[in-house]
């Protein structure tokens, strides 16, 4: 084990001072084991001699037990341990190797190559400077070589290397070579990727991996591990950026000290810099840059820091300091590029978590204009996306951010949505631009309150939200609810599923997708009700969590009571008032309610009435008592 391990042995902290030093290239691989991936990683592991140390020990082990020469390492027996490790972990996602030269640090992340972990690559090449994208010099362009030429161009790589492999196996021929690069150069050029630089390599036998190869004289560029050792890493490009930091958290040790922590996302920053803070547009100007080895002169991209204002200005947890004279854009509607990676489908109209830099809100996906079919490049229609399915949609959430073009910059342009109910990331995506209605629809202020309003009417204002089976008798109990709330001089409004599709919501059916959005509209109507001063009744199946939650949340506290009305499906089935059940068991009625589609029972209801043991009058009456209960 050359180079390293002696500088280890012979002097330990010359060692770890040129390693601290070093800069650090993450780059991925794209392509299959049959390219050659694991040959290639493998060569770049052997020549640099440093593998993980006990990926090390394992091989050494084995070396020995075969009986190869002094415990030397054996290149075929590496990338044989490479591929099936890969192989093994092919459903996990990506296997990241670490290695080293004189010159870098290196992490390439491994990722499986197929259609369905197109959500792995993009997990694992989030944050890459480069992506080698791997040829089989006999095969020349394929499809998968376009699928992942797309994906890293949608990651936003800078950085392409077209790795011919296998030159050996068509002779060193220069023509194979040109026409492979004339090939992949239209088609970069479609799809926006502006420069590649294309390397001839044999994973197999080195040639122009680590050293110059004389099998291929015509070729007059780096060898790979020197391209790989002097290309430009992003970290270098964002520090020529304009100064951003979103704001991690607020340290506020005493009265006397207030500083602003976070990591630099780009450009740099230096006392008595202006600066100005987003959302918000407040200004102030850089005093300190305090780091718990002292203050500093400047910071640049990627350092961590606190900083202190000379003004006492507003600015908390997700907010982005910028420089005043470049400041990021605000704004709460964004075209987006989306990559789903749930095996649940993105519905539109749901509302998912948002969280992007260090702000967290929630956001709701409008119906994909399109989605890429990532073979072909076709764009086709959509009404929701599937696991590993990538769209262009228009999203908005429920607050302004300070944001800049996933394009621009990854931090402050990238995000990811997260399922509220179970708190996993669902898909990622990437802001193009800020929608323009968003910044010219500003909400109108008006005299007249929801307060006032409400006072008007002597009530406070609330939602009942019935859910429960179809022929559960939410609409009958809802009536009887609301009649007797009306005898007792209260203002209300009756929203029913059936009655509301057959206007507002006339255009929707029975899918997932649709239900969703009539449940969104529905909330959004009962909203304007409340804001109205009503009590307002809803009686919607309203079968998903996930919905009722978010129309919980579009309430003011205590505002919302939802109302089980809960039948066994037996019972409800055999009264069959519409006759729908047994339309639906004859196979005449898709995506029924209970039979082929699911209804998720609520689980901390404020209200609940068991129909099956209560007349529709008891129930009425139970709910009023509760009513009054709550004042
Ligand atoms: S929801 O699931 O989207 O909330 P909604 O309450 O608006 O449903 O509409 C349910 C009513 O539509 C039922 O009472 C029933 O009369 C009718 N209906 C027609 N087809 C279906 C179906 N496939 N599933 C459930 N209800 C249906």
């Amino acid at each position: 084990m050359a180079h390293v391990s002696d500088l280890i042995a012979t002097d330990i902290d010359a060692y770890l001072e040129s390693h601290q030093h070093k800069s650090l290239l993450r780059f991925i691989t794209c392509g299959s084991v049959d390219d050659g991936k694991s040959t290639l990683i493998g060569r770049l592991l052997y020549d640099s001699k440093m593998i993980f140390e006990d990926q090390m020990a394992a091989l050494e082990a084995d070396s020995k037990r075969i009986g190869t020469q002094g415990g030397e390492i054996d290149f075929a027996l590496l990338v044989d341990g490479l591929a099936a490790e890969r192989e093994q972990g092919i459903t996990i996602d990506v296997a990241y190797r670490f290695f080293s030269t004189d010159k870098r640090k290196f992490i390439v992340a491994d990722t499986p190559g197929h259609e369905q972990y197109t959500r792995n690559m993009v997990t694992g090449a989030s944050t890459a400077d480069l992506a080698i994208i791997l040829i089989d010099a006999r095969k020349g362009i394929l499809t998968q070589t376009r699928r992942h030429s797309f994906l890293v161009k949608l990651i936003g790589i800078r950085k392409v290397v077209l790795a011919v492999n296998k030159m050996d196996l068509v002779g060193y021929d220069q023509k194979v070579f040109d026409d492979i690069v004339a090939d992949y150069r239209t088609f970069a050029g479609e799809i926006g990727i502006e420069d590649f630089l294309a390397i001839p390599i044999s994973g197999l036998r080195g040639d122009n991996i680590a050293s110059k190869s004389d099998t291929t004289p015509w070729y007059e560029g780096p060898t790979l591990v020197h391209h790989l050792e002097t290309v430009e890493i992003d970290a270098e490009h964002l520090q020529a950026g304009p100064f951003r930091m979103p704001v991690q958290w607020v340290n506020r040790p005493n009265l006397d000290f207030r500083g602003f922590s976070g990591q630099v996302a780009s450009g740099m920053v230096m006392p008595g810099d202006r600066i100005r803070v987003l959302p918000s547009g407040r200004e102030s100007t850089i005093t300190r840059i305090v780091t718990k080895d002292g203050d500093l002169e400047k910071a640049v991209a990627g350092q961590s820091v606190t900083l202190t204002f000379a003004d006492e200005v507003d600015c908390s947890r997700g907010d982005v300091i910028a420089a005043s004279k470049s400041p990021t854009e605000v704004a709460d509607q964004f075209e987006t590029t989306i990559v789903w990676m749930a095996t649940e489908p993105m519905l539109p109209g749901r509302a998912y978590g948002f969280k992007l830099g260090a702000t967290m809100s929630t956001a709701t996906v409008a119906e994909p204009k399109y989605k890429i079919n990532v073979n072909t490049l076709e764009h086709l229609a959509a009404r929701q996306l599937e696991l590993n399915e990538i769209a262009v949609c228009n999203i908005s959430i429920d607050r302004s951010i300070a944001f800049d073009p996933y394009e621009t910059d990854h931090d402050l342009g990238g995000f990811i949505l997260i399922d509220k109910m179970t708190n996993t990331t669902v898909g990622a995506g990437m802001i193009h631009f800020a929608l323009r209605r968003s910044q010219n629809i500003h909400w109108q202020a008006v005299d007249v309150t929801k307060e006032t309003r409400a006072m008007a009417k002597g009530q406070k204002p609330a939602v009942l939200w019935f859910t429960g089976l179809s022929g559960a008798g939410k609409s009958t109990i809802a009536n009887l609810v609301e009649k007797k709330l009306l005898a007792a001089g209260r203002h209300t409004y009756l929203l029913d599923g059936d009655n509301v599709r057959h206007g507002l919501n006339r255009d929707l059916g029975f899918t997932d997708a649709e239900r969703v959005e009539n449940i969104r509209r529905v909330a959004e109507v009962s909203k304007l009700m409340v804001d109205a001063g009503l009590i307002v009744l809803v009686s919607f199946i309203s079968p998903f969590r996930s919905e009722r939650r978010m129309a919980r949340d579009m309430m003011a506290e205590g505002e919302f009571l939802e109302v089980y009305v809960e039948t066994p499906l037996a019972l409800a089935e055999q009264r069959d008032v519409k006759g729908l059940y047994a339309k639906a068991r004859r196979g005449e009625l898709r995506n029924f309610t209970g039979i082929d589609s699911p209804y998720e029972e609520p689980e901390n209801p404020e209200i609940r009435v068991d129909t099956s043991a209560l007349t529709a009058e008891q129930s009425a009456d139970l709910i009023i008592r509760a009513l009054h209960e709550r004042s």
